[in-house]
């Protein structure tokens, strides 16, 4: 089995070289604890082995992130950014190729197919897609939604291509996707005594030895740090 770097300094060494290539994982946390710079970081890993990107954004405008991410110094333009953007008065979301020609309409339904088609279209070695909260809220109930994701991740594998998906999480929750991703990678923010540290913690990891203690994690102007032989517990 092949793996392939994040390109997270630490992470990496934490996943004892990285994550198994061709497969679906998860970034789960709460706002603002790092998971589209961490997601983006991967895709940016993957150009300098000239590796095929594309970043499904359903929840942030494509030109907003690629503002934030150039605070970071990376320039998105290598990278196939697709972002959704929904009419509230009609329901319908339509789906928007950054420098591309606009696509048809689509209705919230057709969501993951759409997803599909893009990926199988443009080939990409590695796929983000952010968040995978907006897909989840397109069922009413859990037992479909758990049925349509564990399915679209089986897509995922099938089209051979290293996808992370995000979630949204806040408290000790467990969401239905940790089960059915291959990997888990959860994002959090530590309070004490007035102090913010922003965390990571593998949940899980198939196939693969990892550290399993939480690490702090530091975003520099450069990305994503992990303290990988640092304990968050002093
Ligand atoms: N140069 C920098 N130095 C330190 N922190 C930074 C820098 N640039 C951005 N940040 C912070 O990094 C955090 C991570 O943002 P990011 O968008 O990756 O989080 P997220 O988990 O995707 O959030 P959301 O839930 O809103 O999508 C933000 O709070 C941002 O303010
Ligand atoms: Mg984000």
């Amino acid at each position: 089995m092949e793996k392939i770097k994040t390109g997270v300094p630490g992470l990496d060494e934490m996943l004892y070289g990285g994550i198994i290539k061709g497969r679906p994982y998860l970034v789960a946390g709460g706002p603002g604890t790092g998971k589209t710079t961490l997601c983006v970081q991967f895709l940016m890993e993957g150009l300098k082995n000239n590796e095929k990107a594309l970043y499904l954004s359903l929840e942030e405008q494509a030109d907003e992130l690629k503002e934030d991410m150039a605070l970071f110094g990376w320039n998105l333009d290598k990278i196939r950014v697709i972002d959704t953007s929904q009419d509230l008065s009609t329901g319908v979301w339509s789906l928007r190729t950054v420098g591309l020609i606009s696509k048809p309409e689509f209705n919230l339904k057709n969501l993951v197919n759409v997803i599909k088609e893009k990926i199988e279209d443009y080939g990409p070695q590695r796929v983000i897609i952010d968040s995978l909260t907006s897909v989840k809220m397109l069922y009413d109930d859990r037992m479909t939604a758990r049925k349509e994701i564990l399915g679209f991740m089986n897509v995922l594998s099938r089209l051979g291509c290293t996808t992370i998906l995000t979630s949204e999480s806040s408290g000790p929750d467990t969401l239905m996707e940790e089960f059915l991703a291959c990997g888990v990678i959860k994002l959090f923010v530590i309070e004490e005594k007035g102090e913010r540290l922003n965390a990571l913690l593998i949940q899980k990891m198939r196939g693969s030895k990892f550290d399993n203690h939480i690490r702090p994690v530091k975003i520099t102007d450069k990305g994503m740090i992990v303290y990988a032989t640092e304990s968050v517990f002093k």
